[in-house]
């Protein structure tokens, strides 16, 4: 990096010394020109390397937010505090009443008034991955949906519910 700013910053240099023996006298005040575009450039070329510089620590950066997301998103798996936008949240309601799940459970958050199935509200017992294996696989009197539902659109369930259960 610093060689090619040399040999970058060389060459206007080289120009503007080579102008005041080609050109005549009365044309000298032009030569402030280039010396001043030798500045300007040399300014330029630090501006590229601090933003360079910015580009690398960038980088750093948001290799730490990847590791960080890589940590939350365990943190998340085992706790499950996963955060859904409002528009997921709809999808997931949607979900839930398309497929009658409100027949079967509890849980207000959906309108869900069903007693054959447990109660999701107040339900502590569960985790994504438990919810993401019940409403796949069924158990007992409740159906697997794994063949109806897409795996994107049970996990979502999942999130949604461990997220919405009062
Ligand atoms: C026909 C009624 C019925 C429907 C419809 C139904 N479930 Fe269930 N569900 C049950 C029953 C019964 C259980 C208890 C199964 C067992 O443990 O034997 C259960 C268990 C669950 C559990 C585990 C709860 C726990 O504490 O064990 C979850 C989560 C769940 N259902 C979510 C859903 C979702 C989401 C849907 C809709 C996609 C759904 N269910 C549709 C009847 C139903």
């Amino acid at each position: 990096m610093a060689a090619l700013a040399v040999a970058i910053l060389s060459v206007p240099v080289a120009g503007a010394l080579a102008m005041p023996s080609d050109e005549p006298v009365v044309e000298q005040p032009a030569m402030e020109e280039p010396a001043m575009e030798s500045v300007v450039e040399d300014q330029a070329t630090e501006d590229q390397a601090t933003e360079e510089q910015a580009t690398e620590d960038q980088a750093t950066e948001e290799q730490a937010t990847e590791d960080q997301a890589t940590e939350e998103q365990v943190t998340e798996e085992q706790a499950a505090t996963a955060s859904l936008s409002d528009e997921q949240m709809e999808e997931a309601r949607t979900i839930f009443a398309n497929w009658s799940c409100g027949a079967c459970h509890v849980m207000g958050d959906a309108n869900g008034t069903g007693h054959i199935g447990p109660s999701l509200d107040g339900n502590n017992a569960m985790d994504e991955a438990f919810i993401i294996s019940r409403v796949t696989n069924g158990q007992g009197a409740m159906p697997g949906f794994g063949g109806q539902l897409t795996d994107e659109e049970i996990a979502l369930l999942a999130t949604y519910i461990m997220e919405a259960k009062r």
